[in-house]
Order: structure tokens, then sequence, then C-alpha cells
């Protein structure tokens, strides 16, 4: 099986600069090699970089920026695909999985999404308190909006949000509460992972991200993780899951064979101790390809 690799130094979705060195923080937790010892053949295609200038809006910072990295990242994601290739792409800001989920959504037509994250990443630019597009992303896939992170003129193919999932919320806004709850995304807020349990809401979740789809893409964000183990991240919410409960929700990805293509995004090296996060990221990918503990 094909493993293709993209990093995306982009880190203009977010307030606080530095995930732009995600990609090689990932890498030097040994992802690469992790990767081809699980017998896949992996080509790591490099990492995009990101405009050095643009347009910005009060409510879509950046967004020119965003809008050039995301159409580039669904070019190479749908030529991923096309190889016959899992794309797996590092980040860089969540603002990424706009372009990355665009393409797999219309290489497959008809995908669930897995969403782990503290946030819900369901603005739009009505909704935003922030401006940031790392906010936006889950959204945008989804035809909820801002549609230019996702109509590069290919005539995307929007993400039923009857087939998405949030997994360890705990930092939603209000408006964008309920935008989600009015599209009907399932979310498992991390009071309800406290009282059924990972097992459980891990189970469930693939159960809706599979039911009438080809599979599902994953979209991990490392501050889904709490700040005590995953320090390395520029929006930190207290009180997340906890390293082994992360494990056991990519360990059961994997025992599935359904993800079709996984981000791993939000890791920051300036923040990071000792590159403990960028580590962690790189062993959760690795779960999520297979690798199993015994
Ligand atoms: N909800 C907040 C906002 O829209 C925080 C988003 C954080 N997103 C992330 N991918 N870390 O600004
Ligand atoms: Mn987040
Ligand atoms: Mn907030
Ligand atoms: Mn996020």
């Amino acid at each position: 099986k094909k493993i293709e690799l993209i990093g995306v130094q982009m880190d203009l979705g977010a307030s606080k600069r530095g995930v732009s060195m995600g990609p090689a923080a990932i890498r030097y937790g040994g992802v690469c090699e992790g990767i081809r010892a699980l017998g896949y053949d992996l080509t790591d295609k490099g990492d995009l970089l990101c405009l050095t200038s643009g347009e910005t809006s009060e409510k879509l910072r950046n967004y020119q920026q965003v809008v050039d990295i995301n159409q580039r990242l669904y070019l190479s994601t749908m030529e991923s695909l096309q190889n016959g290739a899992l794309p797996i792409i590092l980040g860089g800001d969540h603002s990424i999985a706009a372009g990355s989920i665009s393409a797999v959504s219309k290489h497959y037509k008809q995908i669930g999404i897995i969403w782990i994250d503290a946030h819900g990443d369901w603005n739009d630019e009505f909704s935003t308190e922030s401006g940031n597009m790392h906010g936006m992303p889950f959204s945008a896939v989804c035809g909820w909006g801002p549609n230019l992170m996702v109509d590069f003129g290919q005539g995307p193919v929007f993400v039923d949000p009857k087939h998405c999932v949030q997994i360890g919320g705990r930092d939603i806004d209000t408006e964008e509460r309920i935008r989600m709850k009015k599209a009907g995304v399932t979310v498992f807020p991390i009071n309800v992972i406290d009282k059924l349990g990972m097992s459980e809401v891990i189970e469930q979740a693939i159960n809706i991200a599979c039911r009438d789809t080809v599979g599902f893409h994953l979209s991990f964000d490392i501050d889904a993780i709490t700040p005590e183990a995953a320090p390395g991240t520029g929006t930190v919410v207290h009180s997340g899951l906890t390293v082994r409960e992360a494990f056991l929700a990519v360990e059961t990805i994997s025992e599935t064979g359904k993800m079709l293509s996984m981000d791993m995004v939000e890791v920051n090296p300036i923040l990071d101790i000792r590159n403990k996060t960028g580590i962690l990221a790189s062993e959760l990918i690795l779960s999520a390809l297979g690798k199993v503990v015994f």
C-alpha cells in the first residue's frame, strides 16, 4: 500500500506563529522511518510554502494566503489519490484541512469525517469571534462557508454533516455551537467521553462516519490532547484527552481499514518542550496506520 506525505508550512490561519515548523517537528519525531517500518511504500513529497504576502480582512485574516495554499494542497492531495496513495498531510494550522478534505471528498464523492479537536472549527466569516481561518475548515468542507476556502473552480463536493463527527470538543464558540447543531454534526464533547469512555465513543463515531460512505478522513488537531501531554500548540484548552484515549481512538480507527486520508495539525515547535508534541504527533500517525503495541 502506498502512502504519500505532504507537509504544509502554513501558520497564517492562526494568531500565534510557528505551526509552519510543524512538518519538520513531526518528521524529526520519526514519522517517515516509522511508516516505512510498517511496510508501506512511502513517498515524502516535501513541503508546500505559503505566499509571503496577501490580502487580509477583519473577519477572514490572511485569506489570500489561506486560499492559495489550500488550492495547491487540493491539487497535491488529488494527485496522490489518483496515484492510488493514501495521503497524510502534516500541518500547519488547521485551515489546511479545507484543501486536503476537498480533494478527498471530490475523489471519493461520499466520505465521512472524524475530527478530533478541542475546537469545533465550525465558524464562518459571520460567526467568527477571532477572524482566524483555522477556526473555519470543518464548516467550509461541509458547504457551510466560507466558500472561498474550498471552491477553487473544481466544483466542490461538500461532505454531508450527517457523516461527520467531532470528538474532544471543549471550547466551542456560542454561534459555532448553534451552527453545528443546525447542520447536524455529531459532537462527542469531552464530558461525554468521560461518561461513555473513548472505546464506546470511537465505535459510535466510526459507525456514523462509515454509514453510507466509502470511508472517512481523519483530521487530528493535536490540541485535542491535554496540554500537560501536548504543550506544543497555540490554542491550548485545559483538561483534554489523555494520551491513552488518543491512542485508543487512532488504534481503533486503524482496525477499521476505512481511513482514506489523514491530517495531523497545529504542532507548534516554538511552544513545545524538547519536541514532545512533535514525537506524540508522529506516534499517533503511526498508530492510525496500524502500528500495534504487541
Ligand atoms: N473557535 C476559535 C476561533 O474560531 C478557536 C479556533 C481554534 N482552531 C484550531 N484549529 N486550533 O478562533
Ligand atoms: Mn483546536
Ligand atoms: Mn472560544
Ligand atoms: Mn482545529
